[in-house]
């Protein structure tokens, strides 16, 4: 199949980033695909590509550091460690939080079942103070409809080990949390509030402050998946008025294997730990064992020491570029492709038609044509998008599709990756006899 090239329609202001600098930074984006097509890589909501400045960084910790930071007298294992806790002190500098509160995991989705674990093995607890915030029968857990199955299944489960109750927050027809019963599901009996901040399927920017605020009101904790919105908007934890926020290395131009839980202090502080073992004791006998302070707490066994570093790398990089722009860049990119695959007819948008409080996630349907023959034809095409119901099963469910394509976007994304978006999707659509290309 051979790619069509169509005139973009209206004139298209210059984006915030230099895309064609960015692009020589990720040695990936050199590569063709499908028969020496250029790779269009719309799938950084799955996972980003990776700069040659982390890559880099892995590789000099490896040949350079390379010992278990924590553990050990010698040089290298001193040198591991300071930089192990300098990459604590960046990345939480990234979202305004000390060091003593980011607490390194695997990604999003083990730090989500990290507070929900303790909250569990709150229950049972020795010391007083780590029961603080258990859970039982009685009390009630509430997501939203729009939540990504890491930001769902944990607290299902959680509700399944104690006893408490799941309750959840719907969705509007345009895409949006509903938020008209808020003060009814977010009542007295509520102990936590989890919520992603950007919608991984619908591109939706919620209203934290809203549902904080109410959080407030009941003494409830507040959890933010920010697996998301991290990577793509400026946060500030002292703006976000939450207890926990969650996100992942690879998802903003790091490694695979490492993420973040941000914890408020002194909601860290009263949590018992989720995994034991190694590093994450204050004293050991064989009657019994006491806990590290928070972070180390949270880290039991040598961690992924590389992938801290290069994620740290990565955040560098992004504070390089400046994240008010990548903001700005994604926004620019969102309503160009909104505008764009609003001329193609059968296409349906699924989420905000418009750039409000919504960000570069775009999920889509084709008439007539199943979203996994769209997502074929488009990779013949050598254009990468994610197809399915990408880990928001309820969400494809509450709009009555069975799937959806995604093309999601990034600091390397350009109007040109946008234009063979929509080119393929008329490609498609010749291609299933649905519609004449124009
Ligand atoms: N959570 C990732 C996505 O939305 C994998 O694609």
């Amino acid at each position: 199949m051979t790619q069509t090239v169509s005139r973009p329609a209206r004139a298209r202001s210059p984006l915030p980033l230099d895309v064609e600098a960015i692009r020589a930074d990720f040695p990936i984006l050199t590569r063709t695909v499908r028969d020496g097509k250029r790779l269009v890589y719309l799938d950084s909501g799955a996972t980003s590509q990776k700069p040659r400045q982390v890559l880099d960084a892995e590789r000099w910790f490896y040949e350079n550091v390379n010992a278990a930071p924590h553990r050990g007298a010698h040089q290298l294992a001193e040198e591991a460690t300071a930089a192990y806790e300098a990459a604590r002190a960046t990345i939480g500098a990234f979202i305004g939080a000390p060091e003593r509160e980011i607490v390194f995991t695997r990604n999003s989705t083990e730090a989500i079942n990290l507070v929900a674990y303790a909250l569990s093995n709150a229950v049972t607890a020795k010391e007083p103070e780590l029961r603080t915030y258990a859970v039982g029968q009685g009390d009630e857990i509430v997501v939203t409809e729009m939540e990504h199955h890491a930001n769902l299944l944990p607290w299902q489960q959680l509700c399944e080990r104690t006893g408490a109750t799941l309750r959840w927050l719907g969705l509007t027809d345009d895409g949006r949390l509903d938020l008209s019963d808020l003060a009814e599901v977010v009542n007295e009996r509520t102990k936590l509030v989890a919520v992603t901040q950007q919608s991984n399927i619908l591109g939706t920017i919620n209203p934290l402050g809203e549902i904080t605020a109410r959080a407030r009101e009941v003494g409830a904790l507040v959890h933010v998946d920010g697996a998301q919105s991290v990577p793509h908007q400026p946060i500030d934890v002292g703006e976000l008025d939450a207890d926990f926020l969650v996100f992942s290395g690879h998802k903003m131009l790091g490694p695979t294997g490492v993420g973040v839980l941000w914890g408020r202090y002194e909601v860290l502080d009263k949590l018992p730990p989720f995994l034991t073992g190694g590093s994450m004791i204050e004293v050991v006998r064989m009657e019994g064992s006491t806990f590290a302070a928070p972070p180390q707490r949270f880290e039991a066994g040598v961690p992924m020491t590389a992938q801290v570093i290069g994620l740290a790398a990565a955040v560098e990089y992004l504070q390089g570029l400046g994240m008010g722009k990548v903001e700005e860049h994604e926004k620019a990119l969102t309503g160009y492709a909104l505008e764009r695959l609003a001329e193609i007819p059968g296409v349906t948008v699924i989420g905000p038609p418009d750039t409000v409080a919504r960000g570069g996630a775009i999920s889509f349907t084709v008439d007539g044509i199943h979203p996994h023959d769209v997502g074929q034809v488009l990779d013949d095409l050598g254009i990468a998008v994610r197809v399915g119901h990408h880990c928001a099963w309820p969400v494809v469910r509450r709009y009555g599709v069975p799937a959806t394509t995604r093309a999601t976007f990034y600091v390397h994304t350009g109007y040109d990756d946008i234009d063979a978006l929509a080119d393929g999707i008329r490609a498609a659509q010749k291609f299933f006899g649905t519609s004449e290309v124009r």
